[in-house]
């Protein structure tokens, strides 16, 4: 059918969510299967928050609210960002969404000009090159390296940067490799942008879920701040995906614009699910941090479990709820293999090729699944790459 803007064919998809599909319809066969595909928290959302988010409801806050955010949560949002990154932001600062995702729309929509370049990580989040392509702006994916705990390879960061570079995304930790941005790798980014007209999208999502070392936001550096898109949010931490709840920290004219492209969208964020964030932030933490370390149990065992099976080597990862296992031994490839294990032993993971073509020769497997399921689907994958070793 005519009819459609060509920007809608360049929109690409999660593999995830395809993946997800296929794993029901084996199940609506009667196959048992394991889930290690979607992104999302196993957990429910803490009681005390749901409690909070049906008070609000029943308070009748059911109405539109400020576009930017009702002031009560931009303020203690504020003053969350100010304590754990060691900067000075203000209400005025912030921009709260339905999700954290309208951050990197409205991030790309706002800060690229068609033609201009945008550096990101590969493999990395698909929606990363999902919107830079909508915008027709020219994808720069930059190699992570598994052999450096999947962190940039940073010659070609440096080698990519140049005047028609525009928007430059870091996530750390990393989906889908769990890995982070080291420190010094940090410094040298801040370095190659400082003073050029090119804004940092920092996705800070898992900042809240690193199990090693302290999390650097590139925004603490000096002068970086101004230059700076913090991306966070309350789906993965507070296990809120369905919510819909995130926010952005930029400077005040930036706000702006995004207050715009807000009213210009979505009108606001439902302001009941903004008074769940609220008490999610002020409120008692020790449902998540429990949460926190389940995941980080889980992490070593399911690492431990893929670096049993002959022809897997799994590097651990320092944050988020993702393993990224090298599965290049098998000569296939992972979109074969992604295949292959769902048919053969019931588990449903992911190719790496879903996240860039970097991705290729590995997995990912999101561990947001009991230990039990870790035990029982290490097993059945043990036996079924057995099978094609044989
Ligand atoms: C790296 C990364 N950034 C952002 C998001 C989006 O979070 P939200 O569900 O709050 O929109 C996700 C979700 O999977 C993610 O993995």
């Amino acid at each position: 059918m005519d009819g459609f803007a060509l920007r809608v064919e360049r929109l690409e998809v999660e593999s995830a969510f395809d993946m997800l599909v296929k794993a029901r319809a084996l199940e609506a066969q009667g196959r048992e299967v394991l889930h290690f595909e979607i992104g999302e928290p196993d957990f429910d959302t803490p009681s005390h928050i749901k409690e909070a988010g049906i008070k609000a409801i029943r308070d009748g806050l059911t109405g539109y609210c400020p576009p930017p955010g009702i002031p009560e949560l931009r303020e203690a949002i504020a003053e969350h960002v100010s304590e754990t990154r060691g900067i000075e932001v203000k209400a005025s600062n912030i921009v709260v969404t339905p999700g954290a995702k309208p951050i990197m729309f409205f991030s790309i929509l706002a800060c690229v000009e068609p033609g201009r370049e945008v550096i990101y990580p590969d493999p990395g989040f698909p929606i990363y090159s999902s919107l830079v392509k909508f915008a027709g702006a020219v994808p720069r994916p930059i190699p992570l390296l598994e052999e450096t705990g999947f962190s940039f390879d940073m010659d070609a960061f440096a080698d990519s940067v140049s005047e028609k570079t525009c928007l430059v995304i870091l996530n750390s930790p990393n989906n889908p490799t769990g890995g982070l941005v080291p420190g010094e790798d940090i410094q040298r980014i801040a370095e190659l942008v400082a003073d050029k007209r090119i804004t940092i999208l920092s996705d800070e999502i898992y900042r809240g879920m690193q199990y090693e070392g302290e999390p650097v936001s590139i925004a603490t550096l000096p002068g970086m701040q101004e230059q700076t898109v913090i991306l966070d949010g309350f789906s993965k931490l507070y296990a809120m995906t369905g919510w819909r709840l995130g926010y952005g920290v930029m400077n005040e004219e930036l706000a702006d614009h995004f207050s715009k492209l807000l009213v210009n969208s979505t009108s606001c964020t439902p302001a009941f699910t903004q008074m769940a964030g609220l008490e999610a932030l002020s409120g008692p933490q020790d449902e998540s941090e429990d949460m926190l370390r389940q995941f980080k149990s889980r992490r070593d065992l399911i690492v431990a479990g893929l670096n049993s099976i002959p022809g897997v080597s799994c590097h651990l990862p320092g944050g988020a709820f993702y393993a990224f296992p090298n599965v290049k031994s098998f000569g296939r490839s992972s979109s074969e293999l992604e295949d292959y294990i769902l048919q053969e032993a019931g588990v449903a993971c992911l190719s790496g090729t879903g996240f860039g073509e970097h991705g290729e020769g590995y997995l990912r497997f999101s561990y947001a699944s009991s230990e039990e399921n870790i035990r029982k689907a290490i097993d059945r994958i043990k036996t079924a790459l057995a099978k094609l070793s044989s």
